[in-house]
């Protein structure tokens, strides 16, 4: 059984390698390397896959996973800039796939070992990146 909360954060960004020079960064991240940065309005489906405990009813008490994620992505990224305000991408460039790979780390050391978990990240409507640590 699978029991999902989804989230919305805003955040800014700017996709670029220190170790490329401008013109290498340019040609492949293009837009997005827009040094005044730009934003997205970033939507996060968190799922937790187990059981359904028999005394609850519950696989887990979504109140409970919707608190792990205030605490680990809303508050520290929403209206941030993630290159310049959030610690976790100070030497990660945060392209969807790395903010994903963030996350999960995040809200994975916050659940009991015994649920899988696995999230999807839109960066626009069209675009989004699936991980569930691997
Ligand atoms: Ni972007």
């Amino acid at each position: 059984m699978k029991v999902c909360r989804r989230e919305t954060f805003n955040a800014a960004h700017r996709l670029f390698n220190p170790t490329f020079d401008d013109a290498k960064n340019q040609a492949i991240f293009g837009k997005c390397n827009n040094p005044n940065y730009h934003g997205h309005n970033y939507a996060l489906l968190v799922c937790v896959d187990g059981p359904i405990d028999p005394e609850t009813g519950y696989v887990i008490d979504l109140k409970i996973l919707a608190d792990i994620i205030d605490e680990e992505v809303h508050n520290p990224f929403d209206h941030k800039n993630l290159n310049l305000d959030c610690p976790e991408f100070e030497n990660i460039i945060p392209t969807a796939e790395n903010i994903a790979v963030v996350i999960w780390n995040k809200i994975r050391k916050r659940l009991d070992s015994s649920y899988e978990l696995e999230l999807t990240l839109w960066e626009t409507e069209r675009n989004s990146v699936f991980y569930n640590g691997k």
